[in-house]
């Protein structure tokens, strides 16, 4: 096996010279200046990892707490135990990553970065740039990750020519989930356009069931506001948006648009609209208390979990507008370098991850597909069908969630979801106030300075 640690560092300095995070650049300073410390304390001890080595400990920092995300987990925990390797569980509560994130920079702050992490997006390209993450070569280079992986899971886990990530499996985020009880003792059938939703929930608010469970928490607005952005038009307006953060297109009428629908919908959620985990919004879609909810199909694995089936008491389609495309947010576990002493167990927790049968029961349970481009269609249910065939699609049909770091950088993606959240909860704020704000965060945050 190649000890990476001559090798591991490459990228570093031009993150250096370009990164604008000085969280990083402290924070480099004081890891490089550790690890050098270790590497030339250990230089003495033999790193080879001895295969016969007794049982070894990863411990993994990830936000997968709800219960279809806990069964996701105990998928890979226990096939790691198979291998001899305990699963130590570092579980911080918070959809979408938020606390999380938080601690584990904190963790890696103070030198106490956890083996392994959920480190989703492209995020994990910094980190790799400073030299912290394992490369999973070893793993990937034979095991053949690049055929078996769809080409934009491909990309994503790659920086500068070296595999940096696990991917796990690939969320839908676009989907309309429905109570499919309700749907049939009103008869109503799901709906495919924005006017046959207004004629569903009208009937439904008739009926006396709230139409649409949401909460206010801001990271939910603003998952359900990318979906509306995806299908007010498709997904090169989507990434001339949040990935290029383009402040011409902060400015244009579907933005405004897309705006408004949020606003639309919004007299269809129960008021006043709650700040809830969305577990609990999950939950009132499942007892009937709404009778629709756009989620992220991480929605359906709790679904699954609580004993429901998909078809019979819970359905989905794609959210009006965007049946032809794919609003994705793709879970990856990366490892953190350290001194190499876990270098073993992590590649076995890296090739388990990328195995046929792990991504088959992983996936199912976590309501994702997998990151197999031919994967056990058989397995899946309508839900997972619909998602694969949109994803096989190709590029041009994907749209990387902002909200789910798929797109832009935290700093971004914060700055946006701050002002879609502000725009949600404050009714009269108008379309032209924020769309000038937007614009202006775009102005200073784009990569390609002004263009309009
Ligand atoms: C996403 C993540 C999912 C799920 C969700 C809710 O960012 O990809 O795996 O955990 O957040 O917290």
């Amino acid at each position: 096996m190649i000890d990476k640690r001559h090798v591991n560092n490459r990228g570093g300095t031009q993150a250096w010279l370009t990164g604008s995070r000085s969280w990083i650049v402290l924070f480099a300073l004081g890891c490089l200046l550790k690890y050098a410390i270790g590497i030339a304390g250990a230089a003495t001890v033999a790193s080879a990892p001895n295969p016969n080595q007794p049982a070894a400990a990863l411990q993994v920092v990830h936000w997968w707490t709800s219960a279809g995300e806990r069964k996701a987990v105990d998928v890979l925990a226990s096939k790691l135990a198979e291998e001899n390797i305990q699963w130590r569980d570092a579980a911080i509560p918070g959809g979408a990553g938020l606390g999380a994130s938080k601690v584990l920079k904190s963790m890696v702050l103070a030198g106490k970065a956890p083996e392994a992490t959920q480190l989703n997006g492209i995020v994990f390209g910094e980190w790799a740039d400073l030299g912290l993450l394992l490369e999973l070569d070893d793993v990937a280079t034979p095991g053949g990750w690049q055929k078996l992986l769809f080409p934009t899971v491909w990309s994503l886990v790659h920086n500068r020519g070296h595999v940096v990530a696990a991917p796990l499996g690939i969320h839908r985020i676009n989907n309309l989930f429905y109570n499919k009880k309700i749907f049939d003792r009103l008869g109503l059938t799901a709906p495919k356009t924005w006017a046959e939703f207004e004629r569903v929930a009208e009937k439904l608010k008739h009926a006396g069931v709230t139409p649409l469970a949401q909460s206010s928490e801001a990271w939910q607005v603003a998952t359900l506001f990318e979906t509306l952005v995806l299908a007010e038009s498709g997904p090169a307006y989507y990434r001339s948006l949040f990935v290029d953060l383009n402040p011409g297109a902060f400015g244009d009428t579907r933005m405004t648009h897309a705006l408004q629908r949020l606003r639309t919908l919004k007299a269809w959620m129960a008021q006043p609209v709650r700040e809830r985990p969305w577990p609990e919004m999950t939950r009132q879609l499942a007892d009937g208390d709404a009778a629709m909810f756009v989620m992220g199909d991480w929605a359906k694995g709790e679904l699954l979990a609580w004993g429901l089936t998909t078809d019979q008491e819970f359905s989905c389609v794609a959210v009006p507008g965007t049946a032809d495309y794919h609003l994705y947010s793709v879970d990856t576990l990366a490892m953190f370098a350290g001194d190499y002493s876990h270098q073993t167990a992590q590649e076995k927790l890296a090739q388990l991850i990328m195995s046929q049968p792990v991504q088959s029961a992983y996936n199912q349970a976590k309501g994702a597909i997998s990151v197999w481009r031919s994967p056990a269609l058989s397995k899946m249910d309508s839900c997972a069908r619909s998602s694969w065939s949109a994803f096989s699609k190709g590029s041009a049909f994907q749209a990387p969630s902002l909200v789910h770091r798929m797109a832009a950088d935290e700093t971004a993606k914060d700055a946006i979801v701050a002002e879609v959240h502000r725009y949600f909860v404050d009714d009269k704020m108008s379309e032209s106030d924020i769309q000038r704000r937007l614009v202006s965060i775009a102005r200073s945050l784009s990569k390609t300075g002004k263009q309009e």
